[in-house]
């Protein structure tokens, strides 16, 4: 009994683990790939050129965060990135809020590990910044959540933002690629300036289609069942469920992703190995999700299209 438990959150775990790559993300490797050369090109001839980076756009829940660090962890023998060693090529943070200048700079000077004294100005924050980016041979620093640099800023202050991402790639001391995720909204910053733009590579997270991603999800069902050594019931092979399903995750990869490996944690956990993937099982999870009533879960309701499943989780509290 006890083995079998252990087998089933193991399987669980791999589940939660397993990342299944999609053209964004191979897309996304490209060009890092591709960065990566070119910067060892350079070191080798000794030459300092501008950096370049990676701009990965997405709704909330598209799977940006976790895209990234995929990279990292598939390119890690690529990459000297132990962040408690002198050399770290490649640090990744959070943008802070409020997302000023002098912010980002000192939450990045943390994240470099420099203890940061809260006294001086934006510049002076950012050209430590470089300093420390030199000192730890960073070739590429994440700012994640960086569509939060343009908010509530006045045009002066996003332009400010912009000169100082700029600074950061374009200097003859110590260049470093950026790579900025974000929401949507990180587009205007980046084209604000076309400068920073081209610098930039685009990836973008687009939404799932209604029609044209109901095999690709009924493949990742079927990939992650697999996986689990579980089988699945009729419903949920399926073109209506795929679309119940596509529906309940906001038409987001990540989401839809991540509601399908719940599903098979709850028939794991309930029903063993001799569990069936079916609806129910899908159905449980929105409503351990979001507590909505039958009429309003996209895996019971009829008219499913009509559900306004993102107001759902923001009355859950799970979207702010
Ligand atoms: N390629 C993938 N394979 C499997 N699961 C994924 C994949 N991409 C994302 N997910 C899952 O989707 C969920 C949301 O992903 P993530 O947090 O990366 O989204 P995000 O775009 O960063 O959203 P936010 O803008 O809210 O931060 C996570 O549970 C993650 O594990
Ligand atoms: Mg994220």
């Amino acid at each position: 009994m006890t083995t079998t438990n252990d087998e089933i959150r193991k399987t669980i775990q791999y589940l939660r683990s397993t990342y299944l790559v999609t053209p964004s993300y191979q897309k996304l490797e490209t060009h890092f790939h591709s960065l990566l050369e070119q910067r060892r090109a350079d070191m080798a001839d000794g030459i300092m050129n501008n950096a370049r980076g990676i701009v990965v756009v997405g709704q909330s829940g598209s799977g940006k965060t976790t895209a990234i660090r995929e990279l990292i962890r598939k390119n890690k023998s690529l990459l000297k990135t132990d962040t408690m060693q002198d050399h770290c090529e490649f640090f990744g943070l959070q943008v802070p809020s409020p997302a000023t200048m002098k912010f980002v700079g000192a939450a990045t000077l943390r994240a470099l590990g420099y203890p940061y004294s809260g006294d001086k100005q934006g510049p002076a924050i950012w050209d430590q910044v470089k300093v420390q980016l030199k000192l730890r041979q960073t070739c590429f620093l994440h700012l994640d959540e960086a569509q939060d640099l343009a908010r509530y800023q006045t045009d002066k202050e996003r332009q400010s933002v912009v000169n100082t991402l700029k600074s950061v790639m374009e200097n003859s001391y110590w260049p470093t690629g950026l790579i900025l995720s974000g929401m949507p909204d990180l587009k205007k910053i980046v084209n604000q300036d076309p400068q920073l733009s081209r610098r930039l590579y685009p990836v973008e997270i687009g939404r799932l289609h209604a029609i044209r991603d109901v095999t690709p999800v009924l493949g990742t069902i079927q990939q992650y069942a697999k996986r689990a050594k579980v089988e699945t019931q009729s419903s949920v092979r399926n073109e209506v469920f795929a679309q119940r399903l596509m529906h309940a995750a906001g038409y987001e990869f990540g989401l839809m992703a991540e509601i399908t490996v719940q599903a098979f944690a709850k028939a794991l956990l309930s029903e063993g190995f001799d569990a069936k993937l079916g609806i129910r099982h899908f159905a449980d999870v929105y409503y351990d999700r979001s507590s909505a009533i039958d009429a309003l879960n996209p895996f019971i309701a009829e008219d499913f299209a009509r559900i306004d499943t993102r107001k759902i989780f923001e009355f859950d509290g799970a979207d702010k």
